[in-house]
């Protein structure tokens, strides 16, 4: 009985941590509640017809062990004497009118839960995708991923089954035990004496194997990491020939697994076999004791029928009352973590298209100004420390230095992933704060080094960059980008599915995707973030060719390891610890004997 279809063992839910039901917990489910408002006319109709359903449920037992005692010409009350026939159509009567208005009550609680739930995983998605950069930093995907899954599913089970099979118990508890007590005192005064019993060892022996359950499924999840890290690692694996030490590794995992899930089992065991007999006992013991009343007219054999269904609803009540709890108690921990996504103050992001729309077209001069930066995650390390540098409108600036020097962190402030602590940034000579966020990144493109292709076809993910782009602007910017020809000879073209679950393309031709998605773009600003290093030298002439055409007419910020590629920069920018070195142009910075430039160069060259 403990075990119930509510909760069937093996859904994501289950793993749902608990939270304990406070004030504040109830206040904020109570939050959530205000997605529901929308919907109410009909969450209240379902109410209503939960109501009826939970009530004529409750009229059946009576109306069969009145047919008993018909049978047998007994009659509770003297001025009242059904016949077996009105009192059995009267219970289809009743059974029909429950099952109609169930359909109704199931039907009318699912729409409201499924558009309900609709709306807060759009409203939490959105919150999501619009928070700063500084929240992801300290989240994993996979956490942030199961909130809009795990969480809202949890929530909307609740909203669908819990909060209906709630109220159902609680009547069919209350309105059992009120029947009980009318029925026979003595019988429900004799249940009383055994019951406590029963719920303090059911609580004891529910408490021992759930703590066994839990550390079973633990181990288990340990087990299933050394498949996951052997699965991804398994170049590794082969290439070390280490074969024999993962299955030994998972062997002992699994080893402890079954060691855990037996001790489990002469538990589950004993106390399974302890209830059957408590329950059953517990029967034999009604219908014994029931039977003497019998047989001193104290009561007759309807009553004791209609007695002993009750007592089975008194039963099944308490019996679903603790899953159903810690169905609750799942729910409000993940509204919690709905909600705290939910308070947390995102970007000044619009939900609509023309609220984003470029409002204020920059001409492209970019200006850092003393400025002094650290991640706030980890605010104790300085990344930049007052740094300096400008880009006039299309003009081409390299940064270099050493790995860790703060180039990428450079890239992100210029997309106002960050704000700088102190010293600011310039566009076109005013401050970044005078522009709205959108208008910084709307004319602002980045080629990364590794390029991340979305799920779908390689024509969308070029019109990434400009959103309803024209077929044959999608094809001239592949052109461009050096993309046409490698995508026209792919064996669906521009159709072909990449991502994820499509083929996978080299590093170099989602490069040229990329180039071919910011010349879409047509960027005042564009960032190259070592947008060649990792290709070979064929695949780099064809993205540098690619890459001199994107950088045409507009200012490009081209951060590089290989000083070869940015010979032609107007300006080099030398970065160290977050400082500028030194600045010039290539044959400028060659000539500082002791500059750092000279060095590298020195170095790449003789490589
Ligand atoms: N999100 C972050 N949170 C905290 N610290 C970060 C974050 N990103 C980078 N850092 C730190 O900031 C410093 C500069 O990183 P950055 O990525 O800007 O270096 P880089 O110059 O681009 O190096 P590379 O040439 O290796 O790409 C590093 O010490 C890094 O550990
Ligand atoms: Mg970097």
């Amino acid at each position: 009985m403990a075990r119930n279809r509510f909760n069937s063992g093996t859904t994501p839910e289950e793993e749902l941590p608990k939270t304990k039901i406070t004030k504040e917990s109830l206040k904020q489910a109570e939050g959530l509640l205000s997605y529901v408002k929308p919907y109410r006319g009909k969450f209240l109709l379902g109410l209503f017809f939960l109501l009826i359903s939970s009530f004529t449920g409750l009229a059946i037992p009576a109306l069969l062990g009145a047919m008993f005692d018909a049978a047998q010409g007994k009659y509770k009350f003297d001025f009242i004497s059904p016949s077996i026939n009105a009192l059995g159509a009267t219970a289809f009567v009743v059974l029909f009118i429950q099952s109609f208005v169930s359909f109704f009550r199931i039907k009318l609680f699912v729409e409201v839960a499924e558009k309900t739930i609709a709306d807060l995983r759009r409203e939490t998605y959105f919150k999501l995708i619009t928070l700063p950069m500084d929240f992801f930093n300290n989240r994993r995907v996979g956490e942030l991923n199961s909130r809009l899954t795990a969480d809202l599913s949890q929530i909307q089970d609740t909203l669908t089954t819990t909060l209906a099979e709630m109220v159902r118990q609680a009547i069919f508890f209350i309105g059992s035990i009120i029947i009980l007590l009318f029925v026979s005192q003595r019988l429900t005064l004799f249940n009383v004496a055994i019951l406590p019993l029963l719920v303090v060892s059911a609580v004891f022996f529910g408490k021992l194997i759930r703590k066994i359950s839990r550390q079973a499924q633990d181990k288990l999840a340990e087990s299933n990491i050394v498949v996951h890290e052997t699965l991804l690692g398994i170049a590794n694996v082969k290439a070390f020939t280490n074969e024999s030490y993962e299955v030994n590794r998972y062997n002992r995992s699994l080893q402890e697994v079954v060691t855990i899930a037996l001790r489990g089992a002469t538990l589950r065991g004993a106390f399974a076999s302890f209830i059957v007999f408590c329950l059953f006992g517990a029967i034999v013991g009604v219908i014994w004791y029931g039977s003497t009343l019998v047989q001193q007219d104290i009561l007759s054999v309807g009553q004791l029928s209609t007695y002993i269904l009750y007592s089975m609803f008194v039963g099944a009540a308490m019996g679903t009352f603790p899953d159903l709890l810690a169905n609750v108690q799942k729910a409000l921990g993940a509204t919690e973590r709905i909600v705290e996504i939910l308070e947390e103050t995102n970007e000044p992001i619009s939900i609509s298209v023309e609220d984003n729309a470029t409002k204020r077209v920059l001409e492209g001069n970019l200006k850092f100004e003393d400025v002094w930066f650290a991640y706030p995650s980890r605010k104790e390390v300085q990344i930049l420390k007052g740094l300096s540098f400008e880009a006039k409108a299309g003009e081409k600036v390299a940064i270099v230095g050493p790995s860790g020097a703060g180039k990428s962190t450079i890239a992100s402030l210029i997309l106002r992933f960050y704000e700088p602590d102190a010293g600011q940034l310039l566009f076109d000579n005013l401050p970044s704060q005078s522009f709205p966020l959108t208008d910084i990144r709307n004319q602002v493109a980045i080629v990364p080094q590794d390029v991340l292709l979305f799920g779908g076809t390689i024509r969308e993910n070029i019109a990434y960059g400009k959103l309803g782009a024209s077929e044959s602007e999608i094809i001239a910017a592949a052109e461009k980008a050096n993309a046409h020809s490698f995508i026209k000879n792919l064996p669906e073209g521009y159709d072909t599915l990449v991502g994820e679950r499509g083929i996978k393309l080299s590093g170099g031709q989602r490069q040229r995707i990329a180039i071919a998605r910011a010349l879409l773009k047509d960027p005042a600003i564009l960032i190259l973030d070592e947008a060649t290093s990792s290709l070979d030298s064929e695949s780099e002439r064809l993205v540098q060719e690619a890459l001199e055409v994107l950088m045409k007419d507009r200012t490009s910020i081209i951060i590089a390891h290989r000083l070869s590629t940015i010979r032609e920069a107007d300006k080099i920018v030398v970065l160290e610890k977050g400082q500028v070195l030194e600045s010039g142009t290539h044959d400028e910075l060659i000539q500082n004997e002791e500059g750092l430039y000279r060095y590298l160069s020195q170095l790449q060259f003789e490589a």
